[in-house]
């Protein structure tokens, strides 16, 4: 082994260097949120420094960046004492209970409440941690626990990337010797709902919510598997302070957190004056909420003044000088009425629970769903259980658990029914797939209601007018079995149906003749052919050029067009050998449906041929899946995954893991006005 005296001076001091330029580059990153340089570039920094350290181990330092896992799982927590308990905060779930909290402090301050500055801060939803930096240097992290005694979770805080390992400063100087900060380890919306797509594609339990998620991650024995989760933290405060000023207003506090590297909520504002410009704040911030990447459960309003907060002082476990106020919460209870089933397009069977009506966040919530058979088993839902309903800013409201303890004894574990509740087809679920299907096909009521209403959408054949409630009465009441039977229906007819008139049945008569002039991967994509969507439909025209060799291709030659593999090859092979779906393509283009002849591609010759792309975060130009459809369109594949076979990774606001993937890679990373370039090339 090496020591520290063969290492020589140039390497040393290189290692120096760049874990400083790393240190830096995290503070323009997780505090400023505004990066210098682009991630390619950090990861190079990294990399050299990993090389480094593997070839002089003796390098290595315990706040050096590239030691933020490695830590062996622990058998239990040790415990922690604070030296400074960690409180709570009183709430004030009202207006009213707010703008008394703003006469209590003025009261006690015997000045108008007017006239006292309240630093605002988001509420955020994840749990309380301690950070304790000595010299510098990150000591220790721990729970809160009782407020007295949390669990010491150092190994796991340090692999959250966002907590720096070393603080910007001099100990001793400019900063204190021994710095306690205070913050919320959360997780982001985006790595809560990736996590739990992991967790149900791994067949374990996915977490309630992001605030449980967070908890079960920083909680765990092995720090590999808090270093798997996408965790950060943002500090609102300090404990114990020993050997170092501090400024005299808790918003200074702040702003001297961030300069020593910590990230600080960029949505704190400080000089509120009174209570009612603290109601605006929490307008504004419920009104942000949806748009927030991380959740928050309300704002805290806090005397800004120490001398201030120290006169308020405390009451039982809560400072006077700070209250919560909470938004309505997210999560409610009520009662699971039964288990319904839905059948898509596909003839997917979808669960949904049907709930005794109760509001979440503002909102009346009646049903949810409930994804398929298996998550209703690993939740153990029974009809009549209490359940916990979940809904975050614009997500669909989920079941996110059950209390057990309010179970009524007849409950009965859930059945899937062996027949399709609309057609009475069989239910069958292949080996290895988590969705059940209807087998009825087109036999089937509610998938021929769903297929009609694909192929007259919008980006299919735009029939407009055709709307849901009327499909729905051309199916029941058997005027139309198939698509083609459409362009058969008369104004007479229509104008018998619900909410028809006259005028309305000759303009759906007009719309029907208008889509029967189309394009080719409309009408491909009209068909509802499975695991077929736009831009396949595209790429499949393109490739073949006219519908007959798309009707005649084998599965083989399906494989060799860009983008298409087994499954999809397998789904359009399948529909053309369906003697039905053929008739009823007879009778379309019989009715006059016809497109333009199209050019047909040769793929190597596309500017972007060959090349493996994958896109994550948001981009602010235009959607995810429009840029994926114009990279295809030039060739390019793109992926879901990172591997080392990726070309470029284009990152949006707010990327995840896969980010972290390409750099750990080395993966080329383009941002925003990379992807335009690329794009450009078309
Ligand atoms: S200050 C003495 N500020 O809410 C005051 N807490 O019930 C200590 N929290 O355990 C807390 N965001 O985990 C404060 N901006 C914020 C906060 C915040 C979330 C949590 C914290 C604490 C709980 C208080």
């Amino acid at each position: 082994m090496r020591t520290s005296a063969d290492i020589p001076a140039d390497i040393a001091a290189r290692a120096r260097q760049l874990r400083e330029q790393i240190d830096y580059h995290n503070y323009r990153y997780y505090v400023l949120d505004d990066p210098e340089i682009p991630d390619a570039a950090y990861d190079r920094l990294f990399r050299e420094l990993q090389a480094l350290e593997e070839q002089y181990p003796a390098l290595v330092t315990a706040d050096s960046p590239t030691q933020r896992v490695g830590a062996k799982p622990l058998k239990a927590f040790g415990e922690v004492r604070h030296e400074v308990p960690m409180l709570s905060l009183s709430n004030a779930f009202s207006d009213e209970e707010a703008l008394e909290f703003g006469r209590r402090c003025a009261e006690r301050l015997a000045i108008p409440v007017e006239q006292i500055e309240f630093t605002t801060e988001p509420k955020l939803d994840g749990l309380a941690i301690s950070l304790l930096y000595e010299d510098g240097r990150l000591a220790r992290g721990a729970t809160r626990g009782d407020g007295y005694v949390g669990e010491d979770v150092t190994q796991n805080v340090r692999t959250i990337r966002s907590i720096p390992l070393r603080l910007r400063g001099e100990p001793g100087k400019d900063l204190p010797r021994v710095l306690e900060v205070r913050g919320e380890v959360y997780m982001p919306k985006a790595g809560f709902e990736a996590l739990n797509e992991r967790q149900r594609a791994a067949g374990e339990k996915p977490f309630a919510n992001p605030r449980n998620a967070a908890a079960g991650s920083l909680r765990q024995l092995d720090p590999q598997v808090t270093a798997s989760r996408p965790l950060a933290m943002y500090a609102y405060g300090v404990g114990q302070v020993e050997a170092g000023e501090l400024p005299d207003r808790h918003s200074a506090i702040l702003a001297r957190l961030r300069q020593w590297g910590l990230p600080v909520s960029p949505e704190v504002r400080d000089g509120v004056r009174g209570i009612e410009a603290c109601l605006a704040y929490h307008r504004a911030m419920k009104d942000k909420r949806p748009q927030l990447p991380y959740e928050i459960d309300g704002v805290v309003y806090k005397v800004d003044r120490l001398d201030q907060q120290e006169k308020l002082g405390f009451v039982s476990r809560a400072p006077r000088w700070a209250i919560a106020h909470k938004f309505p919460a997210q999560e409610a209870l009520t009662r699971l009425l039964a288990i319904d089933i839905q059948v898509g397009r596909t003839g997917a069977i979808t669960p949904v629970a049907r709930l005794e009506p109760v509001e979440v966040g503002g909102v009346t919530v009646s049903s949810a769903t409930l994804h398929n058979e298996d998550e209703i088993r690993r939740l153990d839902l029974r009809v009549g259980d209490t359940v916990i309903v979940y809904r975050a800013g614009d997500v669909i409201p989920k079941v996110a658990g059950v209390v057990l303890s309010r179970r009524p004894p007849e409950a009965k574990p859930f059945e899937m029914p062996k027949k399709c509740p609309v057609c009475g087809s069989d239910i069958v679920r292949l080996e290895g797939h988590a969705i059940a299907r209807c087998s009825g096909g087109l036999y089937c009521p509610a998938q021929r209601k769903e297929a009609i209403k694909h192929f007259a959408s919008r980006r299919a054949m735009d029939i407009e007018g055709l709307g849901e409630k009327l499909v729905e009465q051309l199916v029941d009441r058997d005027l139309v079995h198939d698509p083609a039977d459409l362009y058969a229906l008369t104004v007479e007819q229509l104008a018998g149906l619900e909410r028809m008139a006259q005028k309305s049945a000759e303009n759906l008569i007009a719309a029907l003749e208008k889509s029967k002039s189309t394009t080719l991967p409309r009408f491909l994509f009209a068909l509802g052919i499975r695991e077929v969507g736009e831009t396949t439909a595209s790429i499949l025209a393109e490739h073949f050029g006219d519908l007959k060799a798309i009707e005649a291709a084998d599965v083989e030659t399906l494989q060799a067009v860009p983008d298409v593999g087994p499954v999809v090859a397998n789904s359009i092979y399948t529909f053309f050998r369906q003697p039905h779906n053929l008739e009823v393509i007879d009778k379309l283009l019989a009715a006059g449906i016809r497109w333009p002849k199209v050019a047909v591609k040769k793929p190597e010759a596309l500017p972007l041929a060959g090349k493996v792309i994958v896109l994550t975060g948001t981009l602010q130009g235009m959607s995810r899946s429009e840029a994926k459809q114009r990279l295809q369109a030039l060739g390019a594949k793109v992926t879901g995954s990172v591997s080392k076979k990726t070309d470029w990774v284009i990152a949006g606001t707010d990327p995840g893991s896969k980010l972290t993937k390409a750099q750990e890679l080395g993966v080329e990373v383009l941002d925003e006005a990379g992807l335009m370039e690329l794009l450009q090339q078309g």
